[in-house]
């Protein structure tokens, strides 16, 4: 931490030439453990923010400027654009993230009063699927929060990062993200019911325990990828659905109930996205439901079933994502492995016995190598809080 926090201050310094006066951020990256392609379902999600994350540096300018540079990427300039040009475009990169929360503040009458300077550095693994866009966005709300003392809550931030990626940056994503980011608690998990924005934390007590991530390092993209159309199948099933039962979001139904009336959804396909959607979010109710009650194997079992799920009804797991899932089962001391995040690529999460990571990476990335040809990635990770100032 203090390693970043000095980075990103000189890398700071060496871009803009001044140190006085500029203070040092984070905000965090994110893991769901499970209750996917739940959020924009009005579901029920169960992440947690993570010890690594998004470092920032900044400070306030006296005219209307707004400069960035990103120390992750070598020999990068500084990019610079202004509060009159507040306008996504191919060229702005990741600058569209801030520019589009700078944006999403003036959408809701938080006019910025002058434009800033901001060097961020991160250590969430690009294309890892574990939020560094969210990250960025929770990030930028709150160095805004602080510089001009605008007057919004954490969440608040998650739900204007949220804004800023599905109207600026064009990822029509639920709110579990940037919520997990903004809302982090320290060795908590938040299990936030997304039809209403109630949540509780849940302590994650690993005894014998870790939670590992495995990389697929498959490149991919959300906006890219099939995501908004798993989303907009969701809304075709849920309107169908509506004829026949009064509900407002597919997370409204029991196991029972979808099963009472998924007729309705003539296409096949579409059903089997929409009984994802409902099961998965029973799935979490009761994942959470064993975790307080102290049964970790019963939790580790239905995070397994949720990637059965994502892989055989939701479709968004792929050949990677699978071989790192398949192999961690057969692994004795892996309680539960799924993929985490939106899917065709990023990670999986798996909570493996202390005694059997070594063997779990061993052979869980002789068999990715084999099969995919080449390497997955390990992390240990460790459940971190809320965005902060250092
Ligand atoms: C991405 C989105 C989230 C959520 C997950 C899938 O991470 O940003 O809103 O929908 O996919 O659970």
């Amino acid at each position: 931490m203090e390693d970043m926090k000095k980075a990103v201050l000189d890398g700071f310094e060496k871009a803009y030439g001044t140190k006085d006066g500029v203070k040092a951020y984070f905000a965090a990256g994110r893991v769901n453990l499970i209750g996917e392609h739940t959020d924009y379902n009005a579901g029920h999600v169960f992440p947690c923010a993570l010890t690594i994350g998004t470092y920032g540096a900044a400070k306030k300018r006296d005219d209307n400027k707004m400069r960035f540079i990103s120390l992750n990427y070598e020999g990068s300039s500084v990019v610079e654009t202004s509060l009159n040009d507040l306008t996504p475009s191919d060229e702005a990169g990741w600058t569209n993230y801030p520019k589009g929360v700078v944006w999403a503040f003036e959408k809701r009458g938080f006019k910025l009063p002058c434009g800033f300077d901001m060097a961020i550095y991160g250590n969430i693994p690009a294309g890892s699927g574990l939020s560094s866009s969210a990250s960025l966005e929770v990030l930028t709300g709150f160095i805004l929060r602080d510089l001009f003392g605008f007057d919004v809550t954490n969440q608040d931030l998650a739900l204007i990062g949220q804004y800023s990626e599905n109207n600026y940056n064009g990822c029509n994503c639920g709110i579990m993200d940037q919520f997990a980011v903004a809302m982090g608690k320290e060795n908590n998990a938040i299990f936030l019911d997304t039809a209403d924005l109630s949540f509780e934390y849940a302590p994650i007590r690993l005894e014998g325990c870790k939670i590992v991530i495995t990389n697929t390092n498959k490149k991919h993209k959300l906006t890219d990828s099939q995501y908004n159309a798993r989303r907009s199948s969701c809304e075709l099933a849920l309107s169908e659905l509506q004829k026949v039962i009064d509900i407002k979001g597919l997370g409204e139904l029991s196991i029972e109930e979808f099963e009472a009336h998924k007729d309705a959804i003539p296409d096949e396909d579409r059903r089997r996205k929409a009984k994802h959607a409902v099961y998965e979010n029973q799935r979490t109710i009761e994942a959470v439901a064993a975790l307080k009650a102290g049964d970790l194997n019963k939790f580790g079992e239905l995070m397994n079933a949720s990637h059965v799920s994502l892989r055989d009804d939701y479709d968004v797991t792929g050949e990677e994502l699978d071989t790192l899932a398949e192999e961690a089962w057969k692994i004795p001391g892996v309680i539960g492995s799924r993929m985490t995040g939106g899917g065709f690529g990023g990670c999986t999460v798996s909570i493996v016995k202390d005694e059997a990571i070594d063997t779990f990476k061993e052979q869980v990335g002789k068999a990715y190598k084999e099969k995919i040809g080449y390497d997955c990635t390990f992390y240990t990770v460790e459940i971190g809080g809320g965005p902060a100032v250092l």
